[in-house]
């Protein structure tokens, strides 16, 4: 179960945020050790594995996955028989290979400076195969890397495959492995029956890039492994608040009785970032902002939110939670599209001070690209919790900030005692916070002091790093301890990635043919005027967060 609640005991449950006021520092008594500070406690994973990351040598493997499996051996959580090889066509030594990581994880991190004893350890598992992935030798280096593995550094014949690689490669690499029968056979429960080795795959996302892709890549992953050796990747799904989601509404009985169409007027989802495409030009091209953004990780904080409490918190239940949701979206009808999703592209403009290009002048983008880096749709959901209630979802680069956020916007009150000349009537706002300033907020309305009755809207705000620290484990730490562990809980399922696009394909294929423009919207600015008008439409208006 990957969202183990630990009790704390009750002699720790409280213990001061702040330093007591006092005036003289030598009075102070000494403060006890807040638990809620100690993060996460990691279990050591139980069966020893070598991990074999496709994709080697790029972005990912250097920024994410190593600065990953370096904080999981510094936090004492990889087994220990463990051993990480890498594979890529470009030419390597084990030594240059070591070299490269060390630099990796040295600028990416989260804990600096690296710890000599710690990376020298964890330095003598790794290990680097050259080869391309549709070349049969290079599964006989990898299977003989492999045994090597098993035998100098007890990696027990346990193997997780990562695949970092584009998805043109997964074709080749899921077939390159079946081959050569590097994969045990029979899913998680038949190994878990005979005690037997186990092999299990991630996949990076994007996974597909319509539904008829994802099905046939589906299909052919069927083919080498059984569903349960599979974990595809969101990673917002290994953010602690992400998680913390199911924990917030599930764990605590005042919210859950008014989540819901009797309570809630709508929900915003908003996924912005300040960044641009950078170096992706080429990428973004092909995917655009809904690919990328929406179909993926905004659909899963959609699901999140929106999900009835699952009978467990195994990953079958949970997840057959989500599908559930996906499958109440109502299909958007291609004469809606135009008026329910508005997308857009970013011009020239100003980010944090700084005049950014416009998307058309990126490296590798089309001077007259038509890619969406900006959507806003209006989503329904037809079941019985949520009918009539609309979620407006949102994402898009080069905006105003970065931040993630969900915010539940509550009904008014029945009643207007209360008049607008005595201000503060906004309703009530709960917003989970899930990047940056990670919190949760409830906005209500207060007197303010004073011989008048003037209303005024509050906040009761929760902070994540005032009560626990802020050193919290990446999202990629908790996804490869989880694939490690055989928990594929935060991981989506192959229905779950099916139905995603199943939503999601009736506007790209609108899009495909209408031969319009996105519209343009100012880098730096909360998106096209036109998303607004999604809101103002039904007298609401975005939040901006
Ligand atoms: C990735 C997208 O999946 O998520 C990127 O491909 C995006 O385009 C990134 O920038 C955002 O992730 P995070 O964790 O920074 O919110």
């Amino acid at each position: 179960m990957p969202l183990a609640w630990r009790r704390l005991p009750e002699d720790l449950a409280i213990a001061p945020e702040t330093t007591p006021m006092t005036t003289s520092a030598s009075m102070i008594p000494p403060l006890p050790p807040n638990p809620l500070r100690k993060g996460l406690v990691d279990d050591r994973t139980r069966d020893a594995c070598a991990v074999v990351i496709f994709g080697a040598s790029g972005d990912l493997t250097r920024r994410k996955l190593m600065p990953a499996l370096y904080n999981l051996a510094a936090g004492n959580s990889l087994p220990s028989g463990f051993a990480v090889l890498g594979v890529a066509r470009r030419d390597k030594t084990d030594e240059s290979f070591r070299a490269e990581m060390k630099q990796g994880v040295a600028e990416f991190s989260r804990t600096k400076p690296i710890d000599p004893s710690t990376w020298a350890a964890f330095e003598r598992g790794i290990g680097y195969v050259r080869g391309s992935a549709s070349d049969a030798a290079t599964y006989e280096a990898l299977r003989a890397r492999l045994e090597q593995a098993d035998k100098e550094r007890g990696a027990g014949q346990n193997r997780l495959f990562y695949l970092a690689v584009p998805p043109s490669e997964f074709g080749p690499i899921v077939e390159g492995l079946r081959a050569s029968k590097l994969v045990a056979p029979g899913g998680a429960a038949a190994s878990a029956r005979s005690g037997g080795p186990w092999s299990r795959v991630v996949f990076e996302k994007p996974f597909g890039h319509d539904l008829a892709s994802a099905v046939s890549l589906n299909d052919l992953v069927a083919t080498a492994f059984d569903e349960s050796q599979v974990f595809r990747i969101d990673h917002y799904l290994g953010k602690e608040t992400v998680q913390n989601l199911l924990v917030f509404r599930f764990a605590n009985s005042l919210f859950e009785p008014v989540w819901g169409r009797e309570h809630v007027d709508h929900v915003q989802i908003t996924v912005a970032e300040e960044i641009g495409v950078e170096t992706r030009g080429k990428f973004y091209e092909r995917t655009g902002v809904t690919r990328d953004i929406v179909e993926n990780h905004l659909m899963q904080l959609l699901c999140l939110t929106a999900m009835e409490p699952p009978i467990s918190l195994s990953a079958d239940a949970v997840r057959d939670e989500k599908v559930k949701v996906l499958r109440s979206l109502r299909a958007l009808q291609p004469n809606e599209i135009a008026r329910d999703v508005v997308r857009g592209q970013y011009a020239r403009g100003i980010v944090r001070g700084e005049d950014v290009n416009g998307y058309r002048s990126e490296p590798d983008v089309a001077a007259d690209s038509r890619v969406e880096t900006y959507v806003a749709m209006r989503v329904q959901i037809d079941n019985w919790r949520w009918s009539g209630v609309p979620f407006y979802v949102r994402a898009g680069k080069r905006m105003a900030r970065r931040v993630t956020e969900i915010a539940v916007v509550f009904r008014s009150a029945p009643h207007a005692l209360f008049s607008a000349r005595q201000g503060g009537i906004a309703p009530n706002v709960l917003s989970l916070r899930i990047q940056p300033d990670e919190g949760i907020a409830l906005r209500f309305i207060s007197k303010e002091p004073g011989q008048q009755t003037i209303l005024r809207d509050v906040a009761m705000d929760f902070r994540y790093g005032a009560t626990f620290g802020s050193n919290t484990p990446e999202a990629y730490e908790r996804l490869l301890l989880d694939a490690m562990r055989g928990d594929a809980t935060l991981f989506t399922r192959r229905d779950e990635v099916e139905q995603q696009w199943a939503y999601i394909e009736p506007v790209m294929r609108a899009w495909d043919t209408d031969g319009a423009t996105p519209r343009f919207y100012p880098a730096g600015s909360w998106g096209p005027e036109q998303a607004d008008e999604l809101l103002s439409r039904d007298g609401r208006q975005w939040r901006k967060p």
